[in-house]
């Protein structure tokens, strides 16, 4: 069998990338995060001195920027030219500044090439998964970076259990203050986001997996059945080609 393309996308807080590097180290898969792409790149441009909103410097920074994305899903990593940003690009400073570089078209148009280039090398044997395929996750997979991946994953939740989770997650509890915190990196960017990219709604052929009401331990095993059902799919129809 070839290698095997799960795209999943979904706003933040859906447990998106919890879910995605879990499957892909159990499955054996590559794990591509995206989003961390749009993250090293902010980076790259407020290390650089670039005003954000300068959408011409920002596009060409971003053009020839040397990030290197690692695909292990047990230690994914994020350098640009050598120098390991992984941390940083997790801090308030970026996650509040993302948006401004996610919704600048050029860059958009830069990013998916390479990430499309780097979901094709999943599919060749001098790859991390060598060959075996790769998990991609974002907001866009889907429906621009890899809409004929045989499958393709939306995953939705609620404001309020996004909001909850995203709050533990940064701030260990979800009371008020956690919550308000927390409102600004998930409603706000959300909505910014949504402008460039349709993340709420599934494509046709897109699968939905509504993650409100489930555990982490749920929605895991929601999603690999869809996963596992179309790899035994995918064979099937392999044979008897
Ligand atoms: O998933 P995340 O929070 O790490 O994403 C960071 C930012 O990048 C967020 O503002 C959404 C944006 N993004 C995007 O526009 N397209 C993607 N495929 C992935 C992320």
């Amino acid at each position: 069998m070839t290698g095997l393309v799960v795209a999943i996308d979904g706003p933040s807080g859906t447990g998106k990338s919890t879910i995605s590097r879990r499957l892909a180290a159990e499955l054996g898969l590559a794990y591509l995060d995206t989003g961390a792409m749009y993250r090293v790149s902010t980076w790259w441009c407020l290390h650089r001195g670039i005003d954000l909103t300068d959408s011409g410097a920002v596009a060409e920074a971003v053009q020839r920027i040397p990030m290197q994305i690692g695909t292990d899903p047990a230690e994914p990593t994020f350098a640009v030219d050598g120098h390991d940003v992984a941390g940083e690009i997790r801090s308030t400073r970026i996650s509040t500044a993302v948006s401004a570089v996610a919704t600048n078209l050029a860059v958009r148009a830069e990013l998916q090439r390479r990430q499309r280039e780097a979901i094709a090398a999943e599919l060749t044997a001098g790859s991390f998964s060598g060959g075996r395929g790769v998990i991609a996750e974002g907001r866009d997979i889907t429906t621009v970076v890899a809409p004929r991946a045989p499958v393709r994953i939306l995953l939705l939740a609620d404001e309020q259990a996004r909001l909850e989770r995203r709050a533990r997650e940064l701030h260990g509890t979800a009371d008020a203050g956690a919550l308000d915190a927390t409102r600004d990196q998930v409603v706000r960017r959300d909505a910014d986001d949504s402008t460039v990219s349709n993340f709420s709604t599934a494509a046709d052929g897109v699968v939905t997996v509504d993650t409100s009401a489930l555990t982490l331990e749920q929605a895991v095993d929601t999603v690999r059945a869809v996963i596992v059902a179309a790899r035994t799919e995918l064979a099937g129809t392999q044979e008897t080609l």
